[in-house]
């Protein structure tokens, strides 16, 4: 989500600074950022100066330090409360008075990270959806500790970047997943049960649903430990049954089956195309 997100803004004309956790994390973002926007050019999308133009915008590092001139800093680290703290606490340390902190978590509070910070009236909300590049819509959160004008004025960035803002509040799962993985999870559900097979799940989905994937392609998509996190902090707050998680996703990501990024979940994939939904 990093690489695709620091893409989207390098797109609409910013110069990006992109922090990776260790230079190996760094090299695939880098990877990433070849391989979408190579794609790109092999699609007759972009000319071979627009590419570099792209990837010239986008300072790579693995220091912290190098977003102390920053107006934004979008955080995309796993979805992991006590980390994402972790994060902003050194985000808060490192950046101007006045930048704006945004997460681009898909379920958990931002009150909860905005609460550890010193500035939470500039904590916002910023969730993309995958692949960031693609997926036309953003949502935008701003909390009760949020200040005036923040969220319409990340609104108009996200708007200038050519995609779609909407403005929720801070409940978990937002909008869009609070509404998707309870369809996704049921589907899993439904698998598990041997009501259809994982094809014809799909199928169905695909095909009568006029969807682009079909639920298991998607988890895969997403990231089957993603799907979990999501689904555990809906679940949590809703205590819908429907959000919990179906076993057979938690048994995938035991086993360290995670979907496309590891080459299977609920599908195999050969290594080449693992590689390419990095
Ligand atoms: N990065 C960048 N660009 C990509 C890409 C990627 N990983 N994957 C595909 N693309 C681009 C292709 O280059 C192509 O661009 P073009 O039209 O300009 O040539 C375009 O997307 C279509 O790609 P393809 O023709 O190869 O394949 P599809 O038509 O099957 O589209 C898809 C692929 C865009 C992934 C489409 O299947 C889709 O929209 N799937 C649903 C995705 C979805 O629902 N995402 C939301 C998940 S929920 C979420 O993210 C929330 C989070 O919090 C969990």
């Amino acid at each position: 989500m990093g690489a695709g997100i620091a893409e989207v803004l390098s797109r609409g004309g910013l110069a990006v600074v992109g922090i990776e956790i260790n230079q190996e994390a760094l090299d695939r973002g880098r990877g990433n950022l070849e391989g979408s926007t190579g794609r790109a050019l092999k699609r007759g999308r972009l000319t071979e100066e627009a590419r570099r133009e792209i990837l010239d915008r986008i300072a790579l590092s693995t220091d912290f330090a190098e977003l102390a001139g920053c107006d934004l800093v979008i955080e995309a680290v796993p979805e992991r409360l006590e980390l994402k703290r972790r994060v902003f606490e050194q985000l808060d340390r490192v950046c101007r008075p006045d930048a704006v902190l945004a997460t681009n978590t898909s379920s958990l509070s931002v009150t909860d990270i905005a609460v550890t910070t010193n500035r939470p009236a500039k904590i916002v909300g910023v969730h993309f959806f995958n692949p960031a590049p693609v997926m036309k819509l953003v949502e935008v959160i701003g909390t009760v500790l949020t200040e005036d004008g923040a969220v319409a004025r990340v609104a108009d960035l996200v708007r200038g970047l050519g995609k779609t803002p909407v403005t929720v509040g801070d409940r978990a799962g937002f909008v869009a997943n609070r509404l998707l993985f309870g369809y996704l999870n049921q589907a899993a559900a439904m698998l598990e049960s041997g009501h259809a097979t994982r094809d014809d799940i799909d199928a169905a989905m695909k095909v009568g649903g006029g969807l682009p994937m079909g639920p298991f392609t998607l988890m895969d998509l997403i990231g089957l430990d993603t799907c979990l996190e999501v689904l555990e902090a809906i679940y949590q707050e809703s205590r819908d049954r429907r959000h919990a998680p179906a076993p057979v996703l938690r048994e995938l990501v035991t086993a360290g089956l995670l979907g496309r990024k590891t080459g299977r979940g609920f599908y195999s994939y050969d290594k080449t195309a693992a590689q390419a939904a990095q």
